[in-house]
């Protein structure tokens, strides 16, 4: 495991929508440099930003035209260099987000493998030998474009159809017009990306979060080509740049870790009951009414599957999903937070959940983001103009701004000693200080049954270990617990005189909406 993600905290950053340094209504790379020491304040010491590069912004610029070049949206290769130079001088480390399978329209890769006349690029995309050949379904193909070509065949695409997807071959072929997972086609795939990996390491980036990770090679069951795939990279970066770190969306923390992932996601869209957290019928809200069991359950398999070798990370939302505070208030966000930093591998935080952002409804779609929409926009900072995010008119801003008076800002949460900001800095403060809490401490769930509240597991690292006592519903609730829990080291509560934390006959009593940490 790379050290430094021993005691990593991540912060997501959408660049659209951080900070603009110009005036010209979108986030730019200055303009997150302006805001590294902010980022730094709360806790957080590593960073995924999302695609940069140059695109057609079909998909918020997760369909690349030119994988070694930096959108003049948000600045130069060098300006993308300075903000690598920034993050290390304030020992940040920080990871682009790689699309590994699939390019935009407008790529000369793609444009080249359009043409009639063969070319290196022929058989880099997967094109059947015929326009009008039905293709049945295939399993990581989600639809074809047909027509657009000279020459005779129909193309894949890998997620929308503006994204046509790269040829690492097929794990099973059926049809003449594919080409194995060990072709020569498959393998110049994987030099490429290796190739487009080492140009951004080379610059100082500190690795990649990788897109769909698990989409490469088509017709693949049990993904055995496109972990062998990842294999050959990582040994190729453990070989080359022992440091750099790869994270993937693939959602199954033991395939992942298993391809040569140091981590993976626990996602929206996977079967680990993500959702149930935050979201859907949410454990951490305050009607009580959740179940952490099946999460637990879940986890715990992965856990076990992959402790020692890498960690499975929880995300507090992504661009992808319905921001957390659509569904829990701020007090009920803290206990969240609770959970989320004390959890092990390493916390993500989307920008902006720490203030409790909004997520708005009915936004009218930007570049792809439909229902996501509502949760790419601008962060707000202040009470100056555009909550200080951009001094470009209004109307010019990438997306509007959250109108609502009472919005939250960086600012009024600062300000506030009892805001969510704060619950975040301390909760991140705490995790830096306990190793129990960081990366690779244990976890042991002690009580996590079906239906039920509290949630009580403990954490141990060395000769320290802390036990995490969160009761998010709000009725006082009992579980049985051997020992009497030790020293609080902290609490979050409501100031309503509710009972305490009480500890009698082996069995704990727990304070409405609570999250308190003791020594154990
Ligand atoms: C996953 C990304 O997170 C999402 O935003 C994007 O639309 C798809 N992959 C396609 O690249």
């Amino acid at each position: 495991m790379v050290k430094w993600l021993e005691n990593a905290v991540f912060y997501e950053i959408y660049p659209q929508s951080f900070q603009d340094s110009n005036g010209d209504g979108i986030g730019d790379f200055k303009g997150i440099i302006r805001r590294l020491d902010y980022i730094r304040d709360l806790g957080c010491n590593a960073i995924w930003m999302n695609p940069c590069f140059v695109s057609p912004f079909y998909d918020a610029g997760y369909d690349v035209t030119d994988f070694y070049q930096a959108a003049p949206r948000y600045g130069t290769n060098e300006d993308l260099k300075e903000l690598f130079d920034e993050v290390h001088r304030r020992d940040m480390h920080i990871l682009l987000d790689l699309v590994a399978g699939h390019t935009s329209l407008e790529s000369p890769w793609f444009k080249a493998s359009c043409l009639a006349e063969e070319n290196d690029w022929t058989s880099r995309f997967i094109w059947t030998d015929s326009v009008m050949e039905e293709t049945g379904e295939i399993s990581g193909i989600r639809n074809w474009l047909r027509g657009i070509s000279e020459r005779d065949g129909a193309v894949a695409m890998n997620c929308f159809s503006t994204q046509p997807a790269l040829n690492y071959g097929f794990g099973e072929v059926t049809k003449p017009w594919q080409t194995a997972a060990d072709s020569p086609e498959a393998e110049q795939g994987r030099l490429l990306l290796q190739d487009i990996m080492s140009f951004w390491l080379d610059m100082g980036c500190d690795g990649f979060r990788v897109d769909m990770a698990a989409s490469l090679v088509k017709a693949d069951p049990g993904h055995k080509w496109t972990k062998r795939l990842w294999q050959q990279v990582r040994a190729f970066l453990d070989e080359h740049y022992p440091q750099a770190v790869l994270i993937s969306e693939w959602g199954d923390p033991k395939e992942a870790i298993e391809a040569g992932f140091h981590m993976d996601f626990l996602l929206h869209s996977g079967p680990t009951c993500y959702m149930k957290l935050f979201r859907e019928n949410p454990y951490f809200s305050r009607k009580g009414t959740g179940d952490i069991s099946q999460f637990v359950q879940t986890y715990e398999s992965y856990y076990q599957l992959t402790k020692q070798k890498g960690y499975c990370c929880i995300p507090s939302g992504n661009h992808d999903m319905k921001r957390m505070r659509a569904t829990l208030d701020e007090e009920e966000m803290k206990l969240a937070f609770a959970f989320l930093f004390t959890m092990p591998g390493c916390p993500f935080l989307y920008y902006g959940d720490e203030t409790g952002m909004r997520y708005l409804e009915d936004l009218t779609s930007k570049e792809g983001g439909y229902d996501r929409t509502g949760s790419r926009t601008p962060m707000q900072w202040d009470h100056s103009v555009n909550a200080g995010f951009s001094t470009a008119p209004a109307e010019k801003l990438y997306l509007p701004l959250d109108t609502d008076p009472a919005r939250p800002t960086v600012a009024s949460m600062t300000k506030d000693s009892h805001s969510l900001y704060h619950t975040v800095r301390e909760l991140t403060a705490l995790r830096h200080a306990h190793k129990a809490l960081q990366g690779s401490g244990e976890i042991r769930f002690l009580y996590a049954e079906p239906d039920s509240y509290p949630f009580l597991y403990e954490r141990q690292a060395e000769d320290e270990t802390l036990l995490v006592i969160l009761n998010p519903s709000d009725r006082t609730c009992e579980c049985p617990l051997s020992r009497r829990p030790g020293e609080i080291i902290f609490s979050c509560r409501r100031d309503d005189g509710s009972d305490e934390l009480f500890w009698q006959n082996g069995r704990l009593q727990t304070p409405p909406c609570s999250a308190i940490i003791c020594r154990y």
